[in-house]
């Protein structure tokens, strides 16, 4: 049996990416280039590619971007002083500070000093609180963005679908949980949000018709977990030894693809599924934080 379909995330960030490339060139022809800072604090080696990625689409895309690498041992009120000189520089419309970050720098307090109008993360406090009231000003975190945007360009209903999301991140879990069940299109689902904590998350993964494993546990999901015909997503990225790969090590997901493959009804495959959503709902993030500066 072939098993479920691919839902192809590199296809569907292409198209949402070209629409963007649209909206910079319009903004060229009012002489505004969409300006996107990066920062990094430390050297985590996943953090580097993963911004080195982003800086490489804004590229593409026309976008201007500039990265700021902190070091390890820096301390809050270093990234503050960084933080708001990007605030005030007017060429600059987006500001993305790259998590994780190190042990003495407070998470929260970081995130609440990126303007909330150059916010495209969705992390500021004002845009995760415009995120629960459904107020569509905000900005929408891009994970989260991007899995919805996966779902509907799939057509993958969601209304009144039993979703169940593994993992309570501030980055995935929570957000896209209240993305889901906003009462607007493509969203209006019954969402369930599993955890360490969870009594039989076996039980709750077999209910659900769209299944998001989000947690950072290298192929927990096996497919007697889920339910068959489901949708999977996999969000995870995990590094595994490996003595016979390259380095050592391997990349795989939170989703035993092979074994769950067979059961599911549409999987996203791993890298090529939400990576490069994340990456297009960033860029769309950023030239819409443009065209609000210039008022269009
Ligand atoms: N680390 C993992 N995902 C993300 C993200 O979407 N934004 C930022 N800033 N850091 C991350």
């Amino acid at each position: 049996m072939a098993g479920a379909d691919l839902i192809d995330g590199r296809a569907i960030a292409a198209t949402i990416q070209a629409d963007v490339a649209r909206r910079v060139a319009g903004l060229k022809t009012r002489g505004v280039q969409p300006g996107l800072a990066f920062v990094r604090v430390g050297e985590d080696p996943a953090s580097k590619v993963y911004v080195g990625r982003k800086e490489k689409t804004c590229g593409e895309l026309g976008i201007h971007s500039e990265t700021h690498v902190l070091p390890e041992a820096a301390d809050e009120r270093e990234l503050l002083e960084l933080i708001s000189g990007l605030n005030a520089d007017p060429r600059l419309h987006a500001i993305l500070v790259q998590a994780p970050l190190p042990a003495q720098i407070r998470e929260s307090v970081v995130y609440s000093a990126v303007l909330p109008g150059k916010d495209v993360d969705g992390f500021h406090p004002v845009n995760v609180g415009k995120l629960a009231l459904g107020d569509p000003t905000g900005f929408k975190p891009c994970t989260p963005a991007g899995i919805r945007e996966l779902l509907a360009h799939s057509g993958v209903r969601t209304e009144g679908a039993e979703v169940v999301i593994l993992g309570r991140g501030n980055i995935v879990g929570k957000p896209l949980a209240i993305l889901l069940c906003q009462k607007e299109p493509n969203a209006n689902a019954t969402v369930t949000i599993c955890h360490s904590r969870t009594r039989d998350i076996r039980a709750h993964c077999r209910r659900a018709d769209i299944l998001v494993a989000a947690m950072g546990a290298p192929e927990f999901v096996k497919a007697d977990m889920v339910k068959p015909g489901a949708v999977v997503i996999d969000v995870g990225v995990n590094r595994v030894p490996d003595p016979g790969a390259k380095g050592g090590s391997r990349l795989v997901g939170d989703v035993d693809f092979a074994g769950v493959r067979a059961v599911a009804g549409k999987i996203t495959p791993n890298p090529g599924g939400v990576g490069p959503m994340t990456i297009a709902m960033l860029m769309q993030n950023t030239v819409r934080a443009a065209e609000i500066a210039a008022h269009i």
